[in-house]
């Protein structure tokens, strides 16, 4: 894959953000590449990187179309991890969901794991070892993406994934699907450190508008999210930047020793707290030893353009609001936050009408890291309590 050298950067105590890189070229014969500013990474490499790489999609009555699609899309390699919050009264989509994977394990001997997010087995994992963050008052583990994407995280763990990526189920193109997982592994390669982030920004978002397709450049969501995250970063600084375009990457992906470490927020607002949390603990030389390694090899996070567009599900207005109202709390409650920053984050919202004048933000509802969960104990406990784990060729 040939792909625009990331030349320009940011550095923030441990902490290194790169400037967003284009695809040039997804696939090449190229072996040297004679310029600085063009970044080859070999296909056979990629290929190596994917087989290390747990793909996690976390899905919730998703049009089972679009599911098929994007789990066809996965290269084989890597392994794929399910979570799925989807019904199952009524129509029971979750059933449909098992059928669909069982014949697609059946057709391609995809190696997959796939498990309900509210399996009593699943709390029952996290409540014996030590770990009631995820769960909610009647002990089950909690709706939201950011809960699926942490089992997928620690399911990943349990079969030794180095790295893991994530893969939103509602994606109406699997071209697309199959060039994240590419670019998440092109990002890896390109990193020096251990602790390393992904996260993928779309070279443009079709929209149906007026009868027509038009290929909006930026989400909605991202663009509020970015502008409020690069002025803090900027107050920080006391430069101002536009180096963050992926505040709500949703497909993102990190190493294994990353995930391990960071604490991670409910929901919708997950991504953009990642941002604020890593700068916020690493965007500066506070408390070195408790965290040394990482701090000798700082973390590195990438923002790659993709080649394809991005076609996902419109959920609608109420669902912008929604995604809005976790994202900017985030930032409202960070420490690094002025006092100015706060003000037009909370005139925003009132503005738009996501909180009335006298609400305050929310405090988002963090997650400790899953570092001290003993990966083993929770697998024994979650297989012998499971009630809809299913494992393919794995
Ligand atoms: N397991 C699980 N549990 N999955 C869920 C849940 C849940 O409670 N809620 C939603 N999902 C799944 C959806 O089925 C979908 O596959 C994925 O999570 C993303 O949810 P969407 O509802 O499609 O969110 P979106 O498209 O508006 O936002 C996405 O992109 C944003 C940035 O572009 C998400 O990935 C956001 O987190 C991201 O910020
Ligand atoms: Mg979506």
């Amino acid at each position: 894959m040939l792909l625009e050298a990331p030349v320009y950067k940011e550095i923030f105590g441990a902490v290194k953000i790169y400037e967003l890189q284009k695809v040039i070229k997804m696939d090449t014969e190229t072996e040297d590449v004679p310029m600085f500013t063009v970044q080859n990474i070999p296909r056979e490499d990629i290929y190596r990187t994917i087989g290390e790489m747990a793909i996690i999609v976390p899905m919730k009555n998703e049009k089972l179309h679009l599911v098929d699609g994007v789990l066809k899309a996965i290269p084989h390699k890597s392994p794929i991890i399910i979570v799925s919050n989807s019904k199952r009264e009524g129509p029971n989509r979750y059933r449909q969901e098992v059928d669909l994977v069982k014949h697609f394990c059946n057709l391609t001997h995809s190696k997959v794991i796939m498990i309900h997010q509210r399996d009593p087995g699943l709390a029952e994992a996290f409540r014996e070892t030590g770990y009631e963050d995820i769960l909610d008052e009647n002990g089950l583990v909690r709706s939201g993406k950011g809960e699926g994407m942490l089992i997928g995280i620690m399911l990943a763990r349990a079969i030794g994934a180095k790295y893991v990526g994530f893969i939103d189920a509602d994606n109406y193109i699997p071209g697309a699907v199959n060039e994240y997982v590419k670019d998440y592994a092109a990002g890896f390669l390109m990193s020096e450190s251990e602790y390393a982030m992904v996260r993928l920004h779309w070279r443009h978002k079709p929209k149906v508008s007026r009868g027509t397709l038009y290929f909006r450049k930026w989400g909605r969501v991202s663009e509020i999210t970015n502008r409020y995250l690069n002025q803090l970063i900027s107050e920080k600084t006391t430069f101002e930047t536009t180096i963050m375009a992926t505040g709500n990457a949703g497909e993102h992906a990190m190493t294994m020793k990353l995930a391990e470490i960071m604490p991670f927020s409910t929901g919708y607002s997950i991504e953009p707290y990642e941002i604020v949390y890593l700068l916020e603990r690493f965007g500066s030389w506070e408390n070195v030893e408790e965290f040394q390694d990482v701090f000798d090899q700082g973390i590195e996070i990438f923002q790659i353009e993709t080649l394809n567009p991005h076609f996902h599900e419109d959920k609608g207005q109420e669902h912008v609001k929604e995604m809005v109202l976790l994202s900017l709390p985030t930032i409202y409650h960070s420490k690094l936050a002025s006092e100015r920053l706060k003000r037009q984050i909370l005139e925003d919202l009132r503005m738009h009408g996501i909180i009335t004048e006298t609400e305050e933000p929310p405090k988002p509802r963090i997650m400790r890291p899953i570092k001290d969960i003993d990966p083993k104990k929770w697998m024994n406990v979650l297989e012998s309590n499971q009630e809809t784990l299913l494992r393919f060729d794995l």
